[in-house]
């Protein structure tokens, strides 16, 4: 049977530097599978090559059972993968729901920003898609938050809008860059609950996360990079209790 998401042999150089070295993995349906690892690991361009962000000097993704090599990343969204970024990425001087807009019409091929600007959009589906943001800011705890600038609200209130973001696309494999990084506890344990909420509705989640503490609480398997290679995979029990992880990961660059 092919695997729910497949990554085989990707290898990707940078000049001197071998970011992704014959990676190899895959993940099944309906998990929270996190991808953990030293700074420099290679995560985040795991991420943009899986994604369409890169193109890698060798290797292949599939998704269920079907190769997105040389697929655009607006071509990988529609196919039901989308992701957040490590730097957020948002429109800052637009307000919340029209960021979450923004990523609604990446389902129709659409600019972002024509979304929100464009005129010829009928009424109805102009009202259609503004309930559906609405909806979505309110699953991520963000609806009274909608009229908000960007600029305006709170880091963790910013990292829960890239989560809106990636639900409005309607993909079903969501790839999180940190999603958790820079929190406040609060703030961190909205951001675990909601995932948890994200998998039970059925959605499939590759998480980047270095907080030992959050690997352990949301993870059905992890995922351990070094080098950009895959060094380990397990439940989060197995890998925390491996020394010779532990030493690479804190004995290492961080
Ligand atoms: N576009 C790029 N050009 C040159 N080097 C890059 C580029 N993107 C990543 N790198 C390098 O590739 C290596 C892997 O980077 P990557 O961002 O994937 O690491 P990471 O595991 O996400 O790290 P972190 O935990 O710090 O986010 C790093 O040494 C980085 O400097
Ligand atoms: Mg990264």
């Amino acid at each position: 049977m092919s695997a729910y998401l497949e990554v085989s042999g990707l290898n990707k150089r940078f000049g001197g530097l071998q970011a992704l070295n014959d990676t190899n993995f895959r993940i099944d349906q309906g998990r929270i599978t996190c991808l953990v690892g030293p700074n420099g690991a290679g995560k985040t361009t795991i991420f943009n090559v899986i994604t369409g962000f890169l193109k890698p000097d060798t290797g292949h993704v599939a998704f269920r059972g079907q190769s997105l090599d040389g697929h655009t990343p607006q071509q990988i969204v529609r196919r039901g993968i989308a992701r957040t970024f490590q730097n957020l990425r948002l429109f800052t001087d637009l307000t919340a729901r029209d960021n979450v807009l923004a990523a609604i019409a990446a389902q129709f091929g659409e600019s972002p920003l024509g979304a929100i600007f464009r005129p010829f959009h009928t009424a109805r589906e102009q009202a259609r898609r503004t309930a559906e943001a609405m909806a979505t800011l309110e699953h991520v705890g963000l609806a009274d938050r909608a009229g908000e600038y960007v600029r305006n609200l709170s880091y963790g209130e910013q990292k829960l809008l890239c989560i809106a973001r990636v639900l409005a696309t309607g993909a079903e494999l969501l790839l999180l860059d940190e999603p958790a990084s820079g929190l406040s506890a609060g703030a961190l344990d909205n951001v675990m609950t909601l995932l948890r909420r994200l998998q039970s509705d059925g959605k499939s989640l590759l998480v980047v996360e270095h907080n030992t503490r959050v690997v352990q609480r949301i993870a059905d398997e992890v995922l351990f990079l070094h080098q950009g290679h895959l060094m380990a995979q397990g439940t989060a029990e197995a890998i925390v209790a491996d020394p010779k992880l532990a030493e690479i990961y804190f004995g290492g660059a961080i």
